[in-house]
């Protein structure tokens, strides 16, 4: 589902959302009443982030801040011998920096570095790639994070606000968080492209799945497919909003939220997402983790506008040449 394709992709969406309105009936009632709180009471281990957390948790209580538990990240990226140089080498310039661990899952390996996973490429492989490659990141990764995250080679993740989410979640409790959808899978799952993660326990248990057989490729589509196996395997969705209840992750890049559409079909992701959703300027969390479908020039400007560009007069920043993470 490319942008360049809007038209096709618009056209096969109607037919998919058509088919999909009953069942989306069936899940509306189950979503979680749980509110997060953790922008109340934790403090970023980031130094130069002070001034803003306390911004938004300064609305809701003034009550002192605990530390942010450290959260090692490893991030592994969805590529293909086509993608490095397009891609997969501009996230690895940009936001991957940031990671503890960051590997480029692909077909074949190859001294960018990638991992060769035993898939082949193309479309129908992804679910393949995504269990091999968590395969591969349990037999030889498993004690160096704490957390799990895929993203792909187009996608654009904020670690630390990432950090600062799962700071609140025990790793060792069954957990993935991303874009919650609502359909297919009775407690939602994350949409692929946004970028989900799993905790230490929710990776041993997808694990385990393919052991006993009881997750099995049972469908192409990646990220809901994962999300079943998450749900056989008592894992749970988590929500990873903030305490205005606005989303973090999200699955195109920031200009499609953020600026209100002229009057036009509801879009798809708007049907399928489990909690409610703005479009617009209240669209995005002021911590948001993710976006999606950017261009390498994007990488850039996203970059440049979340670690350097600010107003004058505030004191503290992120300097990512200090390794103060
Ligand atoms: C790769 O997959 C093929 C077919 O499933 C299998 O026969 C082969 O043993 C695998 N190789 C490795 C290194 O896992
Ligand atoms: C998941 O939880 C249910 C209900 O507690 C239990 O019956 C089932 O065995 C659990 N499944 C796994 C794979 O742990």
């Amino acid at each position: 589902m490319r942008l360049g394709k809007t038209s096709n992709f618009y056209f096969a969406t109607g037919l998919i959302v058509g088919f999909l309105s009953l069942r989306l009936l069936l899940y509306t009632g189950g979503s979680t009443k749980q509110s997060i709180q953790y922008l109340t009471h934790l403090k970023p281990h980031v130094k130069g982030e002070v001034e803003l957390y306390h911004t938004v948790a300064d609305e809701k209580n003034n009550t002192p801040s605990a530390p942010l538990r450290s959260v090692r990240i490893l991030c592994w990226i969805m590529t293909g011998p086509q993608n490095l140089k397009g891609k997969a080498k501009h996230v690895k310039a940009t936001w991957t920096r940031h990671c503890d661990k960051v590997l480029f899952m692909s077909s074949v390996e190859t001294d960018f570095p990638t991992v060769g996973l035993n898939v082949s490429e193309g479309r129908q492989n992804l679910y393949w790639k995504t269990i091999r490659a968590f395969q591969y990141v349990h037999r030889h990764h498993f004690d160096e994070a704490d957390w799990f995250v895929k993203a792909d080679d187009d996608t654009f993740i904020v670690i630390e606000n990432l950090r600062y989410v799962l700071s609140k979640y025990d790793t060792e409790e069954p957990h993935y968080l991303g874009r919650r959808f609502s359909p297919f899978v009775k407690q939602g799952y994350m949409a692929g492209g946004a970028g989900y993660v799993l905790s230490k326990e929710a990776l041993r248990r997808f694990i385990k799945g393919f052991e006993t057989g009881m997750c099995t490729h049972f469908s192409d589509i990646e990220d809901m497919a994962l999300g079943q196996c998450m749900e056989t395997m008592n894992v749970s969705a988590g929500d990873s909003r903030d305490v205005k209840m606005r989303q973090t992750f999200f699955v195109y890049p920031p200009e499609y939220h953020l600026v209100r559409q002229p009057p036009r079909p509801r879009p798809w992701y708007l049907l399928y997402d489990h909690y409610p959703v703005s479009e617009g300027p209240a669209c995005c969390s002021d911590f948001t983790i993710s976006f999606h479908y950017l261009s390498p020039d994007m990488q850039y400007v996203l970059y440049y506008l979340t670690y350097h560009l600010r107003p004058y007069g505030y004191k503290y920043r992120f300097n990512p040449d200090k390794k103060n993470t």
